[in-house]
């Protein structure tokens, strides 16, 4: 079997390639070693930047988002008994955000492409790659007991964080930039009213806490935890009886509680792979880049990516030229490091960190009190967290 495009992995990243590879008459191929419905049911982010939206909406893949997904005007951080708002539009020039779940986003994009008689293969095993330093790179994969390989002109590694295509790169020709923090959030989704209007980020003496929502009807909440923490020691009535504690603000109701639908616990850590281009291979995505998830940027980075990685193969395919695809890493790059910053800064500005001194939780209130109290500081939150603009290209 041949293709234009190879790809490897069904997330959004692996997924967005290939359908807005389609709209400009590109062929490819994706393989996923995991189950459509395990790929359509994995619990995981939920905020779409102006940006996303933007890109899923011009790609035609607007429909159920637009109907269900609900636009958010700002955030709430809480801290000290207090929540403060920022706005998004009046401090961005009208940009906002959508809370609509990621898995929501894939099940869109595995209807539209399999619609379109688009290729993805779920259910494969013992996936490799080889030959990308040549001018035909290989994907090697079994699959009911059989192995198939698939000839392509150029591979999109977009396989997340714990896939095959990045270590398929020699240890000599890749940088890693990583920091791993001494915290992790458990997760819920439960059925009950979301406790907050907006999504809220929760400073508390007893660690972070988030609460966001799903629909009117179902919540998403997140609370610190150590980060080898047992998820048995969580029993439903400690988790609600915890957030309670750490989220209450003068005037809010309590939270109701409802049954809950799931529960994780994911780690925290920040990881740059440099450069996202090794030979034929591409990285996009998790594959390339985790930042911890205070902020929502993962999966709109991974969208900004292929956005980019997207207009280079275009440009390839149409003029032969391939200073789009020589200059893809470079591009993603300025816009993932930016979004790593703020990652960063907010996931140290907002938990509490075994490791910090008094100093540092003295210096950590007063920035809490200063983003929510000057404009500009609120701007520099509004802007990031809707998305920067996309970086140009060549
Ligand atoms: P992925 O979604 O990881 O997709 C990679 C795909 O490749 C998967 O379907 C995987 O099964 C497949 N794959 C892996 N190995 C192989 C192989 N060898 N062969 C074939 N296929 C393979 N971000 C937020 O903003 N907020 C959150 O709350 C949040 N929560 C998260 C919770 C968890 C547990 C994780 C892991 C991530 C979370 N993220 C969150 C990050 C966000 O979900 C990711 O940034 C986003 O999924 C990136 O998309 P991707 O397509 O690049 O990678
Ligand atoms: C959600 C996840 C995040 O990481 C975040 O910063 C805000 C909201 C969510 O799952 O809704």
């Amino acid at each position: 079997r041949r293709t234009q495009v190879g790809i490897v992995g069904a997330g959004p990243s692996g997924l967005l390639l290939s359908h807005l590879l389609a709209r400009q008459g590109i062929d490819s191929i994706v393989v996923e070693n995991r189950g459509r419905d395990y790929v359509e049911e994995r619990v995981r982010a939920g905020v779409l930047e102006q940006g996303t939206i933007d890109t899923l909406a011009e790609a035609g893949l607007g429909e159920r988002m637009m109907a269900e997904g609900l636009f958010h005007d700002g955030i709430e951080i809480r801290f000290d008994g207090q929540a403060h708002r920022i706005d998004f539009p009046s401090l961005t020039g009208g940009k906002r955000i959508m809370v609509y779940g990621q898995n929501e986003v894939v099940k869109d994009l595995i209807d539209a492409r399999l619609e379109a008689g688009g290729a993805i293969v779920f259910d494969v095993d013992d996936t490799a790659i080889e030959g990308i330093d040549g001018e035909s790179p290989t994907i090697r994969y079994g699959k009911d007991g059989a192995e198939h390989a698939i000839a392509c002109d150029y591979i999109a590694g977009c396989d997340g964080f714990h896939g095959i295509c990045r270590p398929s790169i020699s240890e000599a020709a890749l940088t890693g930039y990583d920091r791993v923090y001494p915290f992790a959030w458990l997760g819920v989704l439960a059925d009950s009213r979301p406790p907050s209007r907006e999504v809220a980020y929760c400073h508390s003496e007893r660690g972070f806490a988030l609460l966001s929502l799903r629909s009117p009807t179902v919540s998403r909440l997140y609370i610190q935890v150590a980060p080898d923490e047992d998820i048995a020691n969580w029993p439903d009535q400690r988790f609600w009886d915890e957030l309670q504690r750490r989220t209450a603000v003068e005037g809010a109701a309590p939270i109701e509680t409802g049954p809950i639908l799931h529960k994780g616990i994911t780690p925290m850590r920040s990881f740059v792979a440099e450069p996202m281009r090794n030979g034929r291979l591409f990285l996009a995505g998790d594959a390339a880049h985790i930042v911890p998830p205070t902020g929502a940027k993962g999966m709109n980075l991974a969208v900004a990516d292929i956005r980019f990685l997207t207009e280079a193969l275009a440009a390839f395919y149409r003029t032969g030229d391939t200073a789009g695809l020589d200059g893809y890493s470079a591009r993603a790059l300025r816009r993932v490091w930016k979004a790593q910053r703020f990652s960063w800064w907010m996931t140290t500005m907002l938990h509490l960190s075994p490791d910090d001194s008094p100093f540092d939780r003295r210096r950590q209130r007063a920035e809490l009190d200063y983003v929510t109290g000057s404009e500009a500081a609120m701007r520099t939150i509004a802007e990031n967290y809707v998305g920067l603009p996309f970086e140009t290209g060549l």
